[in-house]
């Protein structure tokens, strides 16, 4: 199996502490995308999406770990209950909003990458593929909620 990028995103944040957690917790934050010439005709009729799902490589991700203590929580879990980076395929997913689309070059917001992440594919967000109603979610329904803010789980 062979991945290759389509494109880099580009965002402010330059390190973890401080990126957000989620697109969720990202509002305003905004990136862009530099997507390789070649799929430049794959972005027809991409424009009039608000929103568009992301996925990635998370480039800086560290040693796989198989259990993990999320940002939202100070127990830990096993890792496929949670969106940590650490995974065996460190692939990201973020429901991120479209501002505009330029030639080969996506403006993006509510980001939550760091900069220089590279892009495997782009679909259109759809809420009625994309949301489901849910009873439970798992150990996020006891969570500590606090801010969804990366520099909130920094504090001491
Ligand atoms: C909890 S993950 C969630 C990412 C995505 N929304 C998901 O659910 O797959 C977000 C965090 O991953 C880290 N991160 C973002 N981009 C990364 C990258 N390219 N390599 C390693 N870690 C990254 C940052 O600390 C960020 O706050």
């Amino acid at each position: 199996m062979t991945i290759r990028p389509i494109g880099v995103i580009h965002t402010p944040f330059t390190e973890p502490k401080g990126t957000p957690i989620q697109p969720s917790a990202a509002e305003g934050a905004e990136g862009w995308i530099v997507l390789d010439d070649k799929y430049l005709s794959a972005l027809r009729d991409l424009d009039g999406f608000d929103r568009v799902w992301l996925v990635y490589w998370f480039h800086c991700a560290g040693d796989v770990r198989l259990e993990v203590t999320p940002f939202l929580d100070d127990v830990t879990h096993g890792l496929f209950a949670t969106r940590a980076p650490c995974r065996p395929n460190p692939v990201g997913m973020s429901c991120v909003r479209l501002l505009g689309i330029k030639r080969n070059i996506l403006r993006i917001a509510d980001v939550d990458m760091l900069d220089g992440t590279p892009l495997l594919d782009i679909k259109p967000y759809a809420p009625r593929f994309d949301n489901y109603p849910v009873k439970r979610c798992g150990w996020l329904d006891r969570a500590k909620n606090g801010s969804h803010l990366a520099d909130e789980r920094f504090k001491e």
